[in-house]
């Protein structure tokens, strides 16, 4: 209505949005279209790229203004970082150095730390002082730590990274084994690293039914299937993209971008949780600093970590592996930065 179109607008910042046919091109329409803070949120948004990419960036700017969003109220292309971090109260950064060929892994995260070091000493300075922050790009746990690290004016709280990507896959892989539909399916829970070794848990996951919620896994009734299968599949979903697509996740990526900040700021439905890679404060013997994805629940525009899950041997074991994974990272991004 009138009145809500009057509402002051948010700026959102993306950053690495000249990304063609990438995310930053999925993920665009949808924050100008409401997806990510509400249909009633009017908007502005911030683009950041890179120089050689300027152009592109430019073009998205031409077809965002062509699109005639209702609740787009203005648009900043820009690759200077002091003016794109201004005022900025949500910042998406999916920006960042992907590995070429023949890389090793220590120059691929020797420059995404400097470029996360860079970041975030601009959104300290630069963004509204309550900005929240949502980090795609990889590798995302430990891009989100240094960010964090070297922002330590805003609150370790608003630092995050994304995990609803696997989350979403994991209900995914759930409601087409049941065939079910995906809105019928909650709970999974993504623990740990945006890779590999993360580990999608289906324990706690329930399916709506007529007679009310029921456990996932008595439904499914196959645990070998949801400790062998169901867990690979998740753990090399963006690898079985690449290879289908040549290209990496876009559009999944863009669209749970939107659901994290969505949830994050407005809330998640009662009785759900979602994944979310936040800093961990030693809750299920997770080291504490770690960027660590956990089941979270959210209000009032604050998460808090789901307590009292009852962790078997067999999860302790998966939780521990991907933990020791982003230590390593942890050691591998400060090596870099001496
Ligand atoms: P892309 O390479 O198409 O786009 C990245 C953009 O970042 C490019 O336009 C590049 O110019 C820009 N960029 C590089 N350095 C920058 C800097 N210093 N400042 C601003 N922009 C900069 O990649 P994409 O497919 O859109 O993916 C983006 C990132 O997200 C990748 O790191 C990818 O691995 C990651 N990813 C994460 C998830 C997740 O679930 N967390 C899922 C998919 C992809
Ligand atoms: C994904 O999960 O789809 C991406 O993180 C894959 C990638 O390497 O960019």
């Amino acid at each position: 209505s009138f009145m809500d179109l009057a509402k002051p607008p948010l700026t959102v910042l993306v950053t690495g949005a000249a990304g063609m046919r990438q995310i930053g091109y999925a993920l665009i329409p949808l924050i100008a279209k409401g997806a990510m803070l509400g249909p009633n949120q009017p908007v502005i948004i911030h683009m950041l790229d890179i120089e050689p990419a300027s152009q592109s960036l430019n073009a998205v700017k031409m077809e965002l203004i062509d699109s005639a969003f209702p609740l787009l109220k203005g648009v900043v292309a820009t690759t200077d970082v002091v003016e794109a971090c201004s005022g900025v109260n949500i910042a998406v950064m999916v920006g960042g150095f992907r590995r070429k060929e023949g890389m090793e892994r220590k120059d691929v995260m020797s420059k995404n730390v400097s470029i996360y070091k860079a970041q975030a000493s601009a959104l300290e300075q630069h963004a509204a002082p309550d900005c929240k922050v949502l980090v795609v790009a990889n590798p995302a746990n430990t891009n989100a730590l240094i960010l964090k690290e070297f922002a330590p004016s805003i609150p370790e709280k608003n630092i995050t990274c994304l995990t609803r990507l696997d989350h979403n896959r994991a209900l995914g892989q759930i409601s087409q084994s049941l065939d079910v539909p995906v809105s019928d399916v909650k709970n999974v829970i993504i623990w740990g690293n945006h890779s590999s070794t993360q580990y999608p848990d289906a324990n706690h996951a329930t399916v709506t039914t007529f007679s009310g919620d029921e456990s996932a896994r008595e439904l499914i009734g196959d645990d070998k299937w949801l400790q062998t299968e169901f867990i690979t599949t998740v753990q090399e979903r963006g690898a079985a993209i690449i290879k289908a697509r040549k290209l990496s996740s876009a559009l999944s990526a863009a669209s749970s971008a939107c659901d994290h900040i969505r949830d994050w700021v407005l809330g998640t439905p009662k009785g759900t949780w979602v994944s979310m890679g936040v800093c961990s404060d030693g809750s299920y013997g997770v080291p504490p600093g770690l960027m660590y994805s956990f089941p979270v629940t959210c209000d009032k525009g604050q998460w808090s970590i789901v307590q009292g899950l009852k962790i078997d041997e067999f999860s302790r074991e998966k939780m521990d592996i991907t933990a020791k994974e982003l230590m390593e990272e942890k050691t591998l991004a400060y090596s870099c930065l001496n």
